[in-house]
Parts: C-alpha cells; sequence; structure tokens
C-alpha cells in the first residue's frame, strides 16, 4: 500500500509543473532596418540573379574583397520553417559601390560582383549564399541589405551586420536597436576558407 500522501505528492507535482508547459516562448522577430536608397530595381540587376554574387554568369572573373558564406534559415515566431519564400540580398562592393544607377560613386564599380542575389527556402527553411564580407563605405558600417518575400508580400527589410566591427558604435541604424535585436541581426563568420555565418529570420505569420 502507498502511504497516503503519495498521491497527494503526486499531485502537486502535477500543479507544479503545469504552469510552466504553456509558457514555450515566442520567437522574437527579427527587426527590420531601412531598405536604403539603392535596392536595385529588375531593370538594374543582372540576368544572373542567383545566390552566388561571387560570380556573375558568363564572366570569367570573380569579385573582388573577401569571399564569405552566409546561410541560415527563416521560421515564424513559433519557429516553425517558412519554405519556398524568396530572400533577397544586396550589398556595395569591395570598392564600396552599389549596383544601382543612383550611387554615384567616383570609385569603379566591380564588374565581377553580381550585386544583388536570391535565394529560395527549401522544405526546412533554409537559404544560403554565396558573397563578399560588407566593408563600410562613407556613412555606414558594413552590412548586407535583406529582403524576405513571399507570395508577393514583403515579410521582412532589414540588415545584416558584422558583430563587434568597431565602425557599428558608430552607426546611426545599428545604434538605433536595442543590444539583443543587434544580436539579432549581426554575423558571425567563422573558419578560414569562406569564412561562414549562419543567421535565423523570424518573420511574424
Ligand atoms: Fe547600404
Amino acid at each position: 500500500m502507498p502511504k497516503p500522501n503519495a498521491n497527494r505528492r503526486q499531485l502537486l507535482g502535477a500543479v507544479i509543473l503545469l504552469p510552466f508547459a504553456p509558457l514555450a516562448q515566442a520567437l522574437m522577430p527579427t527587426p527590420s532596418g531601412a531598405q536604403g536608397p539603392f535596392y536595385p530595381t529588375a531593370s538594374m540587376r543582372f540576368d544572373d540573379v542567383d545566390n552566388d554574387l561571387v560570380k556573375i554568369e558568363g564572366s570569367v572573373r570573380e569579385a573582388g574583397g573577401e569571399i564569405v558564406r552566409v546561410t541560415g534559415q527563416l521560421v515564424d515566431t513559433e519557429g516553425e520553417p517558412l519554405a519556398g519564400a524568396s530572400v533577397e540580398i544586396w550589398q556595395c562592393d569591395a570598392t564600396g559601390r552599389y549596383l544601382h544607377t543612383a550611387d554615384r560613386q567616383a570609385s569603379e564599380r566591380d564588374p565581377g560582383f553580381q550585386g544583388f542575389g536570391r535565394d529560395v527556402t527549401d522544405a526546412q527553411g533554409r537559404f544560403s549564399f554565396r558573397t563578399i564580407k560588407p566593408v563600410p563605405y562613407p556613412g555606414r558600417t558594413p552590412h548586407i541589405h535583406l529582403k524576405v518575400i513571399d507570395q508577393g508580400f514583403e515579410l521582412l527589410t532589414t540588415q545584416l551586420y558584422l558583430k563587434d566591427h568597431p565602425e557599428n558604435t558608430k552607426d546611426f541604424l545599428f545604434q538605433r536597436m536595442s543590444r539583443s535585436q543587434q544580436q539579432q541581426v549581426s554575423m558571425q563568420f567563422n573558419g578560414s576558407v569562406e569564412p561562414l555565418a549562419e543567421v535565423r529570420l523570424v518573420v511574424s505569420g
């Protein structure tokens, strides 16, 4: 025979544990960031808009700059992967010039850099890019622009930064975010050959 208070103890345990179950925290959405003036419209892009920005189809040379890979997963606030969404990135080349007719910087545009690329998330919400490590240009810390489009709807426009880059502390857009938001959009590259950064993008359902 169990002691008379054994059931009562079990019950108390259940009562204590229960409140924790529904508290599964929704994920914080990735903070949005300014689109900026240099989003390349369709007519400004190369015919090649794939996820390898370092190699333009038909071009003999690769882009200048440090070649890196950026991979990640697109999920909703419950952590469920979003498949079949377009993830677009665009950024300036190694000399600081964008693939955009309004960028009037004096430096020559790098003819080997695609400037804009796109990937479509797989069944696990995963995407990947090969590109160059972003460089600073006047007034901005290094960043990669990113946009998520699903069935014609823009789910997210933001910018990805280099974790702990010294220019971050002077960047008005980076400084506008809370510390945790800054972490959500900061990339840390690991590895010596084509260093890799992993990012998680969270969008509200
Ligand atoms: Fe920019």
